[in-house]
């Protein structure tokens, strides 16, 4: 529909309004009319205006820009986009995880990092967090993570103790709790977190070789968090200080950007790697697998309207290109599923014509029909095979270069372990070795302002969970006491 700012307003049938302002009644103080159209249209549509938020990360916003590569990665991948010197334009979106639509972005939590590249070879997707690791390793402890995560069942109210109850019962939660917990927690901006895939994508070069890759997008702006009064105190004065960032910035000509780093691994690697690389709670260490530079990107453009192009768009870790896919990762499977699935109930079967979400190269799919088709393929044959000229892949070229093997018994278990696979490993060397002393301390803080939260069935896990990542540590919690100042511990937490 083409938009006109000078016409008068119509209704949405193209009919002149008779007035914005006056119903039409019966006599001046009269009741209202069923045949009023412009009045029952405009209410009709006001009812419908909402459409579901997304179930995780329904707070956010984002920007259209532009990702250059700057160096050569064409032995790792033969995607077209990430060859030398390609520039493509591309939107991204951040987010919040657990609260709603109107909750504030300064909440201590996951940051969602999602970004959408419109190559001439489709639509790729990298939707990824600013952690480089997540809390469950298996999608079929996803929606009960994400529940404990969101509103107790009788009062609505978001509740530590529940949290802290999942958590404490999902020790392979503690390396992203370990990160959650420390500074990058409160992000003071969008523009100053780094993103991450999380999860082990595949590449595949032009000779067929594959490889296993991380992405990882480090912020030029620099990390900067903020304290925990800090990011309190802005989430009572405002709400949506991220989103007004993320926008203010990009106005004023402040563009935000991201250097793109690539984790490579050559695929015979994966097996005898001293982490599981499959497994979403591990990253993979810096000096077995450094950071390759690949390129930049840089957000330049605010979107024009809010719910058509940030609210409607719909990000997918399914949507690959040639030269890319997917891994063994169980998460990453789940999710390939639950995108696009979210996305037809969300917006609506069609969401992949509208403009945000279409992909710049031509479409022939034969998926048809359902609510609001936009696009169509006219008088064409509606089948493939066809014999009238419609295209269809032939089966002769029926290739699967983004595979790999799998065999085994059908079996419901968890990954195989490899040498130095655990649930608090890492979380411990990202405490003792990473963080500083001052870290620590703050993280120590965050802890025990969220003792008081929790009763005497969680409290006692909470400390052995601590104690568990670093014995020292969990002991310095515990000093601390269930009033969170070093009062008593009734339940012995000790003894847990
Ligand atoms: C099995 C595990 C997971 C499932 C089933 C799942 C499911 C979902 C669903 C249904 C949405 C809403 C999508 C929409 O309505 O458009 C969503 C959003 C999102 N998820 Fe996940 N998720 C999983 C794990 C993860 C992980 C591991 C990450 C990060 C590495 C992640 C990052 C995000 C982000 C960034 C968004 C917001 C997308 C946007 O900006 O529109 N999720 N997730």
């Amino acid at each position: 529909m083409k938009f006109d700012p000078t016409i008068p307003s119509t209704t949405e049938t193209g009919e002149r309004r008779q007035s914005d302002a006056h119903s039409l009644s019966v006599g001046n103080d009269g009741p209202l009319l069923l045949h009023d159209v412009a009045l029952v249209q405009k209410l009709a549509r006001f009812d419908r205006e909402r459409v579901p938020e997304r179930s995780p990360h329904a707070k956010g916003s984002g920007a259209f820009g532009e990702l250059e590569v700057t160096e050569d990665v064409s032995q790792y991948t033969k995607a077209h986009f990430l060859q030398p010197g390609q520039k493509t334009r591309m939107l991204a979106r951040f987010s919040t995880v657990a609260g709603e639509l109107g909750s504030p972005d300064t909440w201590r939590d996951v940051r969602g990092f999602s970004l959408k590249f419109y190559t001439e070879e489709g639509n790729f997707d990298m939707v990824g967090n600013n952690t480089p690791i997540f809390f469950v390793r298996d999608p079929m402890k996803f929606p009960d993570f994400i529940h404990s995560q969101k509103r107790l069942p009788d009062s609505g109210l978001r509740d530590g103790n529940m949290q802290w109850d999942f958590w404490t019962r999902s020790p392979e939660s503690a390396h992203q709790v370990t990160y959650l917990m420390g500074d990058r927690g409160l992000p003071i901006s969008w523009r100053h977190m780094n993103g991450y895939s999380s999860h082990t994508y595949m590449w595949v070069n032009e000779s067929g070789e594959k490889f296993w890759v991380k992405y990882h997008f480090l912020t030029d702006q620099g990390v900067e968090n903020f304290t925990n009064e800090e990011a309190e105190a802005l989430a009572g004065k405002d709400a949506d200080y991220h989103r007004r960032d993320l926008f203010d910035s990009i106005k004023k000509g402040d563009f935000p950007s991201w250097t793109m780093y690539v984790q490579i691994m050559p695929y015979e690697d994966a097996k005898k790697y001293r982490f599981n690389p499959f497994d979403l709670t591990k990253t993979w260490s810096k000096k077995d697998y450094p950071r390759i530079k690949v390129g930049r990107f840089t957000l330049n453009e605010n979107p024009v309207n809010h719910f058509a192009q940030i609210e409607q768009a719909a990000f997918s870790p399914s949507n690959t290109v040639p030269g890319t896919g997917i891994s063994p990762d169980k998460m990453l499977i789940g999710r390939v599923f639950s995108y696009p699935d979210a996305q037809r109930h969300r917006i609506g079967t069609n969401y992949n014509q509208l403009p945000v979400n279409a992909p710049i190269n031509a479409v022939n799919s034969y998926d048809k029909e359902g609510h609001m088709q936009y696009f169509h393929s006219g008088d064409a044959p509606v089948y493939a095979p066809n014999s009238y000229g419609r295209g269809h892949q032939s089966d002769d070229n029926a290739v699967v270069d983004n595979g790999w093997e799998a065999d085994g018994a059908l079996v419901r278990a968890a990954y195989t372990l490899h040498a130095e696979d655990d649930d608090f490993g890492q979380a411990r060397t990202l405490l003792r070795e990473v963080y500083t002393e001052e870290q620590r301390e703050r993280m120590l803080d965050t802890l025990a302002g969220q003792a008081p939260d929790l009763d005497d069935i969680v409290y006692p896990r909470f400390i052995q969970y601590w104690k568990n990542v670093d014995a020292d540590f969990g002991a310095k919690l515990e000093a601390r006491g269930r009033d969170g100042q070093g009062g008593d511990d009734p339940v012995g937490a000790g003894e847990a």
